[in-house]
């Protein structure tokens, strides 16, 4: 049995903690919202991001962070990418011992194309963090909170590090977690597949159909490949549960918010009107903006996500940008 505290108590935060706590181990959750985390220490729900479902009463919420970060052996970061920066220089401060990190969210920072795991390494010091893993892979909170089988992958540059937080997580009945030592690949994966995410969203609600879809992920995989490569990844590691996996999960269900941001986009909404009808986190936007410029920086080839940052960012027609790429120079596949 582990002490594990968690970092976000929004959709997947609490999905993720039911697994630990049905795997019996010590779940402290922290965040910031007071409403959310009495219901949760009261109810054993949480009405805001997973209506109807039920959390065990072993989680125990937290608004005060030093209490939430006693006594733990993991912390598991799952707060959207935009505040990860400021909310590990808060854990930083509060934090008096050595843990492993985990980190469930995706998402690159747009100026410095960094990856969690990097700012994990800037904001914590060092003698506070035992290692690193991404716990990645295709899987919808909504699912996981029904306890509906999933498989994800728990990825580390040491693989012993990996393999322990597999065994953490893995639970017989509904959620397998392979080991990888590709944290590259996975991080990038986990973050560029929003990009592809959002296109399909937005070629749905243009009233495209299953012929269009399957081109994006298969073309999109070829372009996260390419950038993910050239960043320092295994190319097996994009053909895994952490690339085409979750690719094909948030490209083609309605419970991706990427996916349904696109939509809407697709049906006549600006990025602003888009984002402001949905209570939960986009990653793909950001990611979106870090990937064009990394790309551009790498000098990687990736016309969808080139296509979907003029639509998010420079406000092109999607018409029009869809227009431009069937007509490039046709070449070999
Ligand atoms: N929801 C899923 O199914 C799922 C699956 C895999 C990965 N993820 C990733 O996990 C991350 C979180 O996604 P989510 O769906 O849980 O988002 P969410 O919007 O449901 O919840 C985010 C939570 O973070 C909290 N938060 C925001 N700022 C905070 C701060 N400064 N300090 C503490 N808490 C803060 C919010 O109050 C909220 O409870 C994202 O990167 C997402 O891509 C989500």
């Amino acid at each position: 049995m582990s002490t594990i505290s968690v970092i976000g108590a929004g959709s997947w935060g609490s999905a993720l903690s039911l697994i630990l706590a049905d795997n019996k181990h010590i779940v402290n959750i922290y965040d910031l919202d007071d409403n959310l985390i009495n219901e949760i220490n009261n109810n054993h729900t949480n009405g805001k991001y997973l209506p109807n479902s039920k959390l065990p009463h072993s989680i125990t919420g937290y608004t005060d962070l030093k209490q939430a970060l006693k006594g733990s052996e993991v912390i598991l970061t799952v707060v959207p990418t935009k505040v990860m920066r400021s909310v590990l220089c808060n854990v930083n401060t509060n934090l008096d011992h050595e843990v492993i990190f985990v980190n469930a969210s995706k998402g690159i920072e747009p100026d410095t194309f960094k990856r969690v795991s990097e700012i994990v390494y800037e904001e914590i010091e060092a003698n506070k963090i035992k290692g690193f893993v991404a716990l990645t892979g295709p899987s919808h909170a909504e699912e996981v909170i029904q306890r509906m089988l999933t498989v994800v992958s728990a990825a580390s540059d040491d693989l012993d590090l990996a393999q322990f937080i597999q065994k953490l997580f893995n639970n017989d009945e509904y959620f397998r977690v392979y080991a990888l030592n590709d944290l590259i690949g996975a991080e990038l994966g986990g973050s560029l597949k929003n990009i592809i995410a959002l296109a399909a969203g937005i070629i749905s609600g243009l009233g495209y159909g299953d012929n269009t879809r399957a081109a994006l992920i298969t073309r999109g995989l070829v372009e996260m490949r390419r950038l993910a490569v050239k960043a320092g990844a295994k190319e097996e590691t994009l053909f895994g549960l952490t690339g085409i996996g979750d690719l094909v999960v948030t490209a083609t269900s309605i419970h991706s918010r990427n996916f349904q941001a696109g939509y809407k986009i697709g049906n006549g909404k600006n990025l602003q009107e888009a984002l402001a009808s949905m209570t939960m986190v986009v990653e793909g936007v950001r990611s979106c903006e870090a990937a064009y410029k990394y790309a551009k920086e790498l000098d990687v080839d990736m016309p969808i996500t080139f296509a979907v940052y003029d639509v998010l960012f420079n406000k092109r027609e999607p018409r029009d940008v869809i227009k431009e790429l069937m007509c490039r120079t046709l070449k070999l596949e």
